[in-house]
């Protein structure tokens, strides 16, 4: 029996800030931002999108009736969880109209936690081949104003159905994984913004690329030649290359010329969305299916994800039969139209608003955001979740 994806879409909020002027306002070169680092556009999260939003919107591209009552195992990855206790999921599960009979859980380990989840619905399948599995990967990154990091900060989600006999790629079983205890990166409970060491950040994610990379050619007997396309964890869209370079050489020259065509196609929605954590390599995945001309069905794409702190893994799949005719292309186009850019002080003031933390009651203006899921405000230390077609 075949496990993979099914279905797959994104969602990033309306707002974005345009890289070169986030330059300007830090007085450095825009070619860093855009080259060094390789991104054109960074999403902004307005007060009425959180985590849950994100990840509730992302869901509502993807999913039709058969998969509300199919769907029996809800899992979200995120490191912007807004409970130490009570899952995102469980609020999606709601906000979407989710078959009762469920289990709705949330993961965390940094980046990876969406990849978790995957590894976990491809159990749950095997063990009920009629089930389907909702996976979430939704995050605000915040590094602060004025950071070194703060160019490599977004906002979005990816959401996958996972099941049998999946219409888009088909999820193999040889998987390479690693575990170290290292502070690349890390947010302790108390900070809404991350602390990051960044060089040490980008060499351990190298670090772990080549490992893992070693590890899967072991275990499967596959080499570089055997693939069409490599996914990577996007932090930054020049990360991915950095860690590409390291081993294009182990190609014949075709299988490379196709390998960094690919790699471009892989990383244009990130270039204009930013990390968005979790959800960065599945959003990268997305992008190579809809914007590569050359994939082929029958192609093994490779998948390496990393999250920080850190757990690493790669991992690949095969395309499916016309698997382009399952893809969010049209919606994916329409949204990425439909976004406004704000400027330097705008993204500044949004930055800071915050959501009351003590018990207070707020109400915030939606009327500027035209998504389907919203948060409305908080009341008795509870966020009020708005779905606009219930
Ligand atoms: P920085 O100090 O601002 O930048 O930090 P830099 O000085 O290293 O420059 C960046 C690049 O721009 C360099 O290229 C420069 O040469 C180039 P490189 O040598 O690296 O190829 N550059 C220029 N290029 C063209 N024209 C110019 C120009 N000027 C400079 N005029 C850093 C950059 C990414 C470290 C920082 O933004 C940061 O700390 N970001 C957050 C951490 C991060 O993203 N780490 C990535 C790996 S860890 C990871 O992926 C996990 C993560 O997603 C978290 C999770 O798992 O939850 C972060």
């Amino acid at each position: 029996m075949k496990i993979g994806i099914d279905k797959i879409g994104f969602f990033a909020p309306h707002m974005y800030v345009d890289m070169n002027k986030l330059a300007v306002a830090r007085n450095v070169e825009p070619e860093k931002f855009t080259i060094g680092i390789g991104q054109e556009k960074m999403a902004i999260a307005p007060i009425t999108q959180d985590p849950v939003t994100l990840a509730a919107n992302a869901a509502l591209m993807i999913l039709d009736e058969t998969d509300r009552g199919k769907i029996d195992f809800v899992i979200f990855g995120t490191e912007s969880g807004i409970d130490n206790s009570k899952s995102g999921a469980v609020y999606v599960h709601h906000l979407l109209g989710l078959n009762p009979n469920a289990r709705s859980i949330e993961v965390k380990q940094a980046c990876y936690g969406a990849t978790a989840g995957i590894q976990m619905a491809k159990g749950h399948i095997a063990l009920n081949p009629e089930s389907r599995v909702l996976v979430l990967g939704s995050d605000i990154a915040r590094y602060g104003l004025n950071t070194s990091g703060e160019s490599t900060q977004g906002a979005g989600a990816v959401a996958m159905v996972i099941s049998a006999e999946p219409k888009i790629m088909a999820l193999e079983n040889k998987s390479a994984y690693l575990t170290a205890d290292i502070m690349d990166f890390w947010r302790p409970v108390y900070s809404d913004t991350a602390f990051v060491d960044g060089k040490f950040s980008n060499e351990q994610y190298i670090h772990f690329f080549t490992t893992v990379w070693e590890q899967y050619k072991n275990k499967s007997g596959l080499e570089l030649n055997n693939f069409e396309a490599i996914c990577f964890h996007l932090p930054y869209t020049k990360m991915g290359l950095k860690a590409l370079r390291t081993v294009i050489e182990e190609a014949d020259e075709a299988t490379q010329e196709k390998l960094l065509a690919n790699y471009q196609s892989s990383t244009t929605y990130n270039r204009n969305i930013g990390n968005i954590y979790t959800g960065s390599l599945y959003l990268s995945l997305v992008s190579l299916l809809e914007q590569s001309e050359q994939l082929k069905e029958g192609s093994r794409i490779g998948l390496y994800s990393y999250g920080s702190g850190a757990v690493g893994e790669f991992f690949t799949g095969i395309l499916q039969p016309n698997y382009r005719d399952y893809l969010q292309t049209k919606s994916h186009a329409e949204l990425f139209a439909s976004r406004t850019e704000i400027s330097i002080e705008e993204y500044e003031e949004v930055f800071q608003q915050t959501i009351p933390v003590d018990g207070s009651t707020a109400t915030f203006d939606a009327t500027k955001d035209p998504a389907t899921i919203y948060l409305a405000g908080m009341k008795d230390n509870m966020r009020q979740y708005v779905n606009k077609t219930h």
